[in-house]
């Protein structure tokens, strides 16, 4: 890999109203900057970030997930702008691609078109009707000259319907030989990285323009971005896994986390949320039903199931209202109304209607452990730590507080007592 990235992530984002960095708000489960990192992960090996608003904060988030990136501080006070921050970073390659942290929606396609040929630099244009907000790219003879932003049009450059859609890749010897000489004196009072175009155009570079889709790098400023920007991803996700063969019904109502991965003959029916990095395989997940982080191989969840973090169903069967956490179900009927956290059940159990494992004490979370072949009657409260071994039957009402034996009955109950005609000597008799 000959090329490397950059992505500009030290702008405040003051438009998203979040004391949260805008680059860490999340389109389909992952935050915009981890797409824009993910996406240089698949062009390069030397990745650098450039910081400043919330740098500690968002570097701390990206190394808990990456690593090898490198980070670069921007003097923004000095040197705000595009320019400033790409003053001092220094690139491995011969080649940059550089990318805003905050386009979630560029494609692998378009940013290969990018790197592509021998040009100084190669700059993504976008042919708008309405250009309002950009800077726009003056060509004269077919040949790129500058970019001017907005605020430092005359008003003939404002008509200008050809824009700077903000994504580049430059060699080496141009950042170098340029980004230095980049001055202020802009209506901005800042260092545009736009301006090198006019530079090297006055030395004879070549600039290539690339025209690029507006929906792919459209950035995201505000809530109202965030959640076009959502719509859209959601409909790339599952427009993909339909084509690999999951069958949806209604499919814009189903959410699909960018993470969740699918095998096989899957089925989601409307309403649906997968959620995290979930792997689902022959399933079928019904109605309203969610699930999170979890594997899910040849079963049936729900309608308006949930299955939480770190479980595994197998071979199994969820029903209705059904929660399951962080637990190991394999060949089990659990239909109705249950929660099951913290426990491994075997093949050819039966989780009764209304049925609870205690996992938690006030304190500490407690393990439930169910062999095969165990029936747990209607509304039985397991309390963990417990461990039921194969071929054991719990009564309907039971409360578990101790291990059983294979072959038991187990049963807790206070006995059944009836006072005669209490009802009629209390309601009287009609
Ligand atoms: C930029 C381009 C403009 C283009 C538009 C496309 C410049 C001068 N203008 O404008 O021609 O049409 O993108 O979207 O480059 N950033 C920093 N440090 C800073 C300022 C910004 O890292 O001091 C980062 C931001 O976090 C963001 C990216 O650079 O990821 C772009 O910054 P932004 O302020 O959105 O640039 P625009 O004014 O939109
Ligand atoms: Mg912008």
């Amino acid at each position: 890999m000959s090329i490397s990235v950059v992505i500009l992530a030290a702008g405040q984002g003051t438009r998203m109203k979040s004391t949260t960095p805008k680059v860490l708000h999340e389109i389909s489960g992952k935050s915009m900057l981890f797409h824009a990192i993910d996406a240089a992960k698949a062009l390069s090996d030397d990745i650098t970030v450039v910081l400043y608003h919330q740098a500690e904060r968002i570097q701390n988030e990206i190394e808990k997930h990456y690593e090898n990136i490198h980070f670069h501080m921007q003097d923004a006070e000095k040197y705000p702008g595009t320019g400033g921050a790409m003053k001092g970073v220094e690139v491995q390659h011969d080649k940059a691609l550089i990318l805003n942290g905050d386009m979630p929606l560029v494609t692998m396609d378009a940013l290969n078109a990018l790197t592509e040929g021998d040009a100084d630099i190669n700059m993504s244009v976008i042919k708008l009707d309405n250009p309002t907000g950009y800077g726009r790219v003056v060509i004269f003879n077919d040949k790129v000259q500058e970019i001017v932003e907005e605020k430092d049009c005359i008003p003939a450059q404002k008509e200008i319907q050809t824009v700077n859609a903000g994504v580049y890749c430059v060699k080496k010897e141009i950042l170098e030989r340029y980004i230095p000489a980049l001055n202020n004196y802009n209506a901005q009072r800042e260092y545009y990285l736009t301006d090198i175009i006019k530079m090297a155009v006055e030395e004879g570079k070549s600039i290539h323009p690339v025209i690029v889709e507006e929906e792919e790098f459209k950035g995201v400023n505000s809530k109202l971005d965030l959640a076009h920007a959502e719509e859209i991803l959601q409909r790339r996700i599952k427009t993909a896994w339909m084509k690999a063969g999951v069958t949806m019904r209604l499919p814009e109502t189903i959410y699909i986390d960018s993470r969740a991965t699918f095998e096989g003959e899957c089925m989601l029916e409307n309403g649906v949320s997968i959620q995290g990095t979930s792997h689902i395989i022959d399933s079928h997940i019904k109605t309203h039903s969610v699930i999170e982080d979890s594997h899910i191989e040849n079963s049936d969840v729900g309608p308006m199931g949930r299955v939480r973090p770190n479980s595994k169903l197998i071979d199994t069967h969820i029903g209705n209202f059904v929660e399951v956490k962080k637990s190991t179900l394999t060949g089990v009927k659990a239909g109705h109304l249950a929660y099951i956290g913290d426990a491994s059940i075997e093949e050819g159990s039966n989780i009764g209607a209304g049925v609870i494992t205690c996992n938690y004490d006030g304190k500490n979370k407690f393990q439930t452990k169910i062999g095969k072949n165990v029936f747990v009657g209607s509304d039985t409260q397991l309390v963990a730590p417990v461990t039921i071994p194969d071929d054991v039957m719990i009564a309907a009402g039971t409360t578990v507080t101790k291990d059983a034996t294979s072959g038991d009955l187990v049963l807790s109950r206070s006995p059944q007592k009836s006072i005669k005609n209490f009802f009629y000597k209390f309601f009287g008799k009609a």
